[in-house]
Order: C-alpha cells, then structure tokens, then sequence
C-alpha cells in the first residue's frame, strides 16, 4: 500500500506515437527528415521564416486529426481518482492531454495551437496556418508571428513552477522520452536527489535508463494503463 502525495509525471513524443504523431529521434524520427537547426531554432526562423512556419503547419494540420490514445486516457483518470496529487509536464506540443482530460498540465516547450508574436511578446490560439506576412492580432505588425513552441537555444517554458513540483514530488514518472533534451533530461536525477521514487516508462531504455529505480519497457497504450492501474489498486 503506497499513497504518494506528489506526482509528477513527464511526457514526451513515444505518449503520441500511438494517436499518429512522429517521434523525433526514432528510425523514421522527425529529425531524420529535417535538419533541427533549419526549422527548431531561432536563426533557422531568421533565415527562413517560410521554411519553418510550413514545418511546423505540416505538424499543425497533422495533429488535428489526432485522438488521444489509452496512455493519455489512463494519465487523465490517474489525476482524477488518485488521492494524491498529480502533475503532468509535457515536451509534447500537441493537445492529446487535455483532450483526455487531464487538467493540471504544464507544456514546458509550449504548444503548436497557438502563435507567439517575436515583436509584443503575446500569443494567441491559432489553428490556420502561419503565414509570414500575417500580422499580430495585438501589436498588428507583420513578419514576427512564429508558433508558440519553445526552439533549441530557448529557455523551456515554467522551469521555477516545474522545480517547485519535483522539491516536493515522492514518485517521478517518466513516459515515452529518450532522455536526451535537457532540461527535462534532468529532472529524474533532480526527483532522485530528494528521496522521490523514479520509474522510466518506454519502448525501449531511454539514454537515461540506468537513473531509474524501477523501467518498465514496451509500448505506452499498453503499459501506462497497467502502471496507472497499479498505482490506484494500490492507493
Ligand atoms: N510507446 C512508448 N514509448 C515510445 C513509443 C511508444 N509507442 N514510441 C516511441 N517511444 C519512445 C522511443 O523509444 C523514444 O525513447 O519515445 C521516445 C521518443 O524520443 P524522442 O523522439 O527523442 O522524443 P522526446 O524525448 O519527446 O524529445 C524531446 O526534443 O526535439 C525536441 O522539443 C523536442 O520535445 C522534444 C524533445
């Protein structure tokens, strides 16, 4: 019998492998395809806004017609019937989360739904795509909007919010993430570090594996109910 008070669970593509959404380092990853330094960094936007905006509106019309998948769902009924609390971080920018229901979600590298504007800062819902010479809805001027998704090179978004729930957490999951993209890379050694238990959920040893105190391998949609189930016939 464990009751966890603090739950902090990290997300990352392997969840929405099974919903139809690439990965970005497995055989046939995203990152097979584009170089990252073109269309996932700030001097690839400056060099070549269309380039990007039409990458990241391919992921955009993709995502819509993604549904969440039974990892999502099991993470959506964890928060809502365990007695402790549970928080979800996601590398993720799509929206399967909270289609599932989930409700207490931080998206640490922001969201493909909405824009950023590079001159005013704001950003907005947005579901067409992106063109270059669209102008911000608030500040009206044009060549700035890019998605709201956090680049290499750029501070990932509620880091102080993401450490203050790690200072606290008691178990640390880690779903469908090959461990390899800092900060969130980090955070299992941070949850270590204050006592909190760690578990690797994912298709294969992620390059974190061995920081682990429990991994658990196979395919999310069958794995993260069974572990969800665990935690709750256990609570
Ligand atoms: N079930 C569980 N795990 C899976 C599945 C699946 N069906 N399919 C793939 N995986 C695992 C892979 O084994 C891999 O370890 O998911 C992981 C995906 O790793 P990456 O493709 O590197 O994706 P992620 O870890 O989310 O990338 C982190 O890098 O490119 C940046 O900002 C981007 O948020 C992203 C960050």
């Amino acid at each position: 019998m464990t009751d966890y008070r603090n739950i902090v669970i990290l997300t990352g593509a392997g969840l929405s492998a099974e919903s139809g959404l690439g990965t970005f380092r497995d055989v046939d990853g995203i990152w097979t395809k584009y170089d990252l330094n073109d269309v996932a960094t700030p001097d690839g936007f400056a060099r070549n806004p269309e380039l990007v905006l039409d990458f990241y509106n391919a992921r955009r019309e993709n995502a819509k017609g993604a549904q969440p998948n039974a990892a999502h769902m099991a993470l959506a009924r964890l928060e809502a019937a365990y007695p402790g609390v549970v928080t979800v971080v996601t590398q993720n920018v799509d929206t399967l989360h909270e289609a599932a229901g989930t409700k207490n979600l931080i998206h640490m590298h922001g969201e493909l739904a909405r824009s950023l504007c590079n001159f005013c800062g704001k950003r907005h819902v947005w579901e067409a795509p992106l063109q270059v010479d669209m102008a911000c809805p608030t500040c009206e001027k044009s060549g700035g909007l890019r998605p709201n998704v956090v680049w290499f090179g750029e501070m990932p978004y509620a880091m102080d919010d993401i450490y203050q729930h790690l200072s606290v957490a008691d178990l640390f999951v880690s779903i469908g993430t090959s461990g390899t993209v800092y900060p969130a890379a980090g955070f299992v050694a941070e949850a270590s570090r204050i006592g909190a238990h760690t578990v690797e959920l994912n298709l294969e040893p992620s390059e974190g594996a061995s920081l682990f105190d429990e991994t658990i391998h196979g395919a999310a949609t069958q794995i993260v109910p069974a572990f969800v189930e665990r935690l709750l016939s256990d609570s």
